[in-house]
């Protein structure tokens, strides 16, 4: 089929690789010409496991140019979806780029169908998008059609997720517009629902809060199991035994970060207080998360006051198999440290580069430095990180890292 992509960042980009790779023509748009320059030389701007020999195998036409989706049969809209500190979520970008495909359906000849992918609170897709893209003068069911279609992908494993998903949503403005997208999915070994589009922008906010909800819970057991002197990973062990429970999301630690389980749970927050439900378990698991970081700082102080100290980071990436440290507990940690008057030393293999343009006053440094610190502490469970000598050091561990365990002193955060 013919697939036009607008947004090469994390989704768009891993998408687009593997839709070429199964043997479609694929048109990559981006307002970022730095970014398709890279892509157009094979070279991922991301890091992401795969990818840059993914990108050596297919050929995508990469284009600021929206004149060039003009002969797909599906766009996908994988476009940012930003949110700010209260939560709502910001549109710009969406908007912006359905009003650029709106001027090309205007001239297209035959069907297409314009399919949503960026995450949206429910209704966006029926209440903006469409309305966008009928400002063209053509009908949405008669002249395109419209989906919703979210990404489950990890990043870090989203290439093995989009070749093995555990299932495909498709939301539809009606069955033709679904049908399409039917057509692209069915060779997929997954199971294919198939149900309208606000159900569908639910199923994926509904599928981040629940992960996010597993592991906020097993960090609350955690921090009451530090207390009691009981193992949480043995405790998640034998929960995840129960096939009712399953052992996915129950790793304890420093909480969740990334750029879809934090925004996600705060759209949902707005979502619901727009309607007048005001959702408790939801923003108590969202401001529980933002407190675990600083609980880790408290752990810290137990065994160093910050004023002077040189502080190592170990991670800063949030989560290890990415550079990405969008709403990484990280940015948290560093933003306590330096409050507190500490010195701040940090390493990771992949995200120094995105992290050092939050916080270019920090000094990045080898892990070999970092351990050289007055105390490490460990963010990110970046395998590498098992093989370091942690002895005579003093350690705080937000990860579980085993090897760390024969510091001089050593404190996990929920263990
Ligand atoms: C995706 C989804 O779209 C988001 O809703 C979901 O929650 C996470 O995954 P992601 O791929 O991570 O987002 O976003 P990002 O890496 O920021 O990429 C977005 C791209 O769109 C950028 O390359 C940006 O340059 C591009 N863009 C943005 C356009 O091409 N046109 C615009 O008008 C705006
Ligand atoms: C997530 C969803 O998994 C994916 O389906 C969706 O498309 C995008 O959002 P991602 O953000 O890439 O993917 O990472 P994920 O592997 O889910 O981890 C999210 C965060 O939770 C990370 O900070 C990770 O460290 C943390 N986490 C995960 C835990 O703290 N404990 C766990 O047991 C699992």
């Amino acid at each position: 089929m013919r697939i036009s992509i607008i947004g090469a960042g994390y989704v768009g980009l891993v998408i687009g690789a593997c839709f070429a790779k199964l043997g479609n023509e694929v048109v990559l748009i981006d307002v970022d010409e730095e970014k398709l320059e890279a892509i157009h030389n094979k070279a991922s701007p991301i890091y992401e496991e795969g990818l840059d020999e993914l990108l050596s195998q297919v050929h995508i036409e990469v284009s600021t140019d929206y004149q060039k989706i003009l002969p797909s049969d599906i766009i996908f809209i994988c476009v940012g979806t930003s949110s700010d500190e209260s939560g709502s979520i910001f549109l710009e970008q969406i908007t912006e780029a359905t009003k650029q495909i709106a001027e090309v359906v205007k001239t297209r000849e035959g069907y297409c169908v314009v399919a949503v992918k960026s995450t949206v609170a429910p209704g966006t897709t029926e209440e903006l998008v469409i309305p966008l893209l009928e400002t063209s003068g053509r009908k949405v069911g008669d002249d395109f059609g419209v989906c919703m279609c979210p990404e489950f992908l990890r990043e870090g494993k989203a290439i093995y997720d989009f070749m093995h998903p555990a299932r495909v949503i498709i939301g539809e403005y009606d069955s033709k517009s679904g049908d399409m997208l039917y057509k692209l999915y069915q060779s997929f070994n997954a199971p294919i629902l198939r149900t309208n589009l606000r159900t569908t922008e639910m199923i994926k906010l509904a599928s981040n809060a629940f992960l996010a909800t597993r592991i906020t819970f097993i960090n609350e057991i955690g921090n009451i199991c530090k207390q009691l002197g009981i193992d949480v990973y043995e405790v998640a062990k034998g929960m995840g035994l129960d096939d009712r429970i399953g052992s996915g999301y129950l790793n304890a630690g420093l909480g969740f970060g990334g750029s879809c389980l934090p925004k996600d749970l705060k759209m949902l927050i707005s979502g619901a207080t727009e309607v007048g439900y005001k959702p408790t378990i939801i923003e108590e698991i969202s401001s529980f998360n933002d407190a675990q970081p600083l609980r880790f700082i408290e752990l810290l102080k137990k065994h160093i006051s910050l004023k002077g100290a040189v502080i190592g980071l170990l991670g800063l990436a949030f989560k290890p198999g990415t550079d990405d440290v969008r709403d990484s507990g990280a940015i948290k940690i560093v933003e306590a440290l330096l409050q507190g008057g500490a010195i701040v030393k940090a390493y990771d293999p992949m995200a120094v580069k995105n992290f050092s343009k939050l916080f270019p006053q920090i000094e990045y440094v080898t892990k070999e430095e970092v351990l050289d610190s007055d105390a490490i502490l460990i963010v990110t469970e970046w395998e590498e990180f098992n093989k370091l000598d942690y002895k005579g050091k003093v350690v705080v561990d937000g990860r579980r890292i085993v090897k760390a365990r024969e510091a001089r002193i050593y404190e996990g955060i929920c263990w």
